[in-house]
């Protein structure tokens, strides 16, 4: 079987979905390793150490493609999409929730889609869980720009010209990225706070020496699907939640949001009048930025300066630490696909838990049922 990777085409991707040290292990189970040239480049692997983990090099994106498999980071482009030949296994973060024409495009050119922000977040297929090992990066970053945008020490500092105070970190949403944010703010010196919906997450919160903040909402509503994931909540919860975070984000010097409800917009929960209660100086920065924003003045892409408060809304951050980012993204994608190989051949089997996630269309069919529901 021939495994291709192509060259991501996105603008400011600078991940690659196999790095050497995977290639080397495709290899020897024996698998064909095709790279588009320079596929590697903006993530630190050359060419030259391609070939020697085994791969082959070639030019251009169609010679790529041409490949029994094609491991990708992001979702094919609409110029990507037309090199796909029939029966071709597609691996990547392929975001069928919010491209179901995209899905139905892949099952009619007969490609077998699969997407690892579908994989069942279960005990064994950690090792295949991409939405975490990305989100672990971008919580750590989040937390190095605030460090380094705030014009503020973040540890306690005893000077013979007196004592500054730590930087007081506010993180809303406590996922990976919200964790990660917590444990490297601690690290750093701030002291922390945070919240979520999710009850579960106040434990997590206290064992990494941080604060957790209680909010009662509508009582009996459903804050966690049968996934574990945040659910959207009521109108009436939203508005106690901003009314409650408003006091807790006045006192913040830097406030890191990641809060998130898969497929949706992501939920607003820094309103504008909570940034202006903020001091002058203080930092935020907004990971849900790409999906909508947590802060309702967060332009994506772009870092702006509204009421005196530095607004970060990054977008792909973590190709802005693409070594670690390709490397954990590339054992992510070999563990998943090794789940639809036995003896060496492709087995799709639709009983297997993880296959039946992840797997979005199959033999000309749209697989999924939440994704058929958007068509
Ligand atoms: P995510 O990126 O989907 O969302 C980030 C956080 O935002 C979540 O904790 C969510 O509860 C929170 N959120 C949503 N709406 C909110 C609101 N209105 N206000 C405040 N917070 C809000 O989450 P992520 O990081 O992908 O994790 C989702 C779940 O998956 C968690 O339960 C996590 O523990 C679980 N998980 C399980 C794994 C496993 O067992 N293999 C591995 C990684 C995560």
């Amino acid at each position: 079987m021939r495994i291709g990777v192509p060259k991501e085409i996105i603008e400011g991707e600078r991940r690659v979905a196999l790095v050497p040290k995977e290639v080397a292990k495709l290899v020897e189970a024996g698998f064909e390793v095709q790279l588009e040239s320079g596929a590697g480049e903006s993530s630190f692997f050359s060419d030259d150490a391609y070939k020697e983990a085994g791969a082959s090099i070639v030019d251009g994106a169609k010679a790529a493609y041409d490949a029994d498999v094609v491991f990708k980071v992001r979702k094919p482009e609409p110029s990507e999409v037309g090199l796909l030949k029939e029966g071709t296994v597609l691996v990547g973060f392929l975001e069928p929730l919010t491209s179901p024409q995209l899905m139905k495009q892949l099952a009619d050119r007969k490609v077998t889609a699969v997407a690892l922000e579908a994989v069942p977040r279960i005990s064994r297929a950690q090792k295949m869980d991409a939405l975490s090992s990305q989100a672990n990066i971008a919580g750590y970053k989040a937390a190095l720009i605030a460090a380094n945008s705030l014009p503020k020490f973040f540890p306690m500092s005893m000077t013979a010209a007196g004592m500054i105070r730590p930087a007081k970190a506010l993180i809303l949403g406590v996922g990976v990225a919200g964790l990660q944010a917590i444990a490297t703010c601690r690290r750093l010196g701030a002291s922390v706070a945070a919240y979520d919906i999710r009850p579960a997450t106040k434990e997590e919160v206290k064992s990494l020496g941080a604060k957790f903040i209680e909010i009662t909402l509508e009582e009996e509503e459903e804050l966690e699907d049968a996934g574990g994931y945040g659910k959207e909540v009521s109108e009436a919860s939203a508005e106690r939640q901003k009314e409650v975070l408003a006091e807790h984000i006045k006192a913040a010097d830097i406030v890191i949001t990641t809060a998130a409800v898969p497929g949706r917009k992501a939920p607003v929960l820094v309103e504008e009048d909570a940034v202006k209660g903020m001091k002058e100086g203080s930092v935020i920065v907004d990971l849900a930025a790409e999906t909508g924003g947590n802060c309702r003045l967060t332009e994506a892409g772009a870092t702006v300066v509204k009421h005196g408060v530095i607004i970060h809304g990054p977008a792909n951050l973590v190709s802005e630490m693409p070594v670690d980012a390709s490397s954990l993204y590339a054992r992510n994608v070999t563990a998943l696909f090794d789940e639809f190989v036995r003896d060496g051949q492709l087995n799709v089997d639709f009983e297997d838990e993880v296959i039946a996630g992840s797997c979005i269309t199959h033999d000309g069919e749209v697989m999924n049922e939440r994704v058929k529901a958007l068509l």
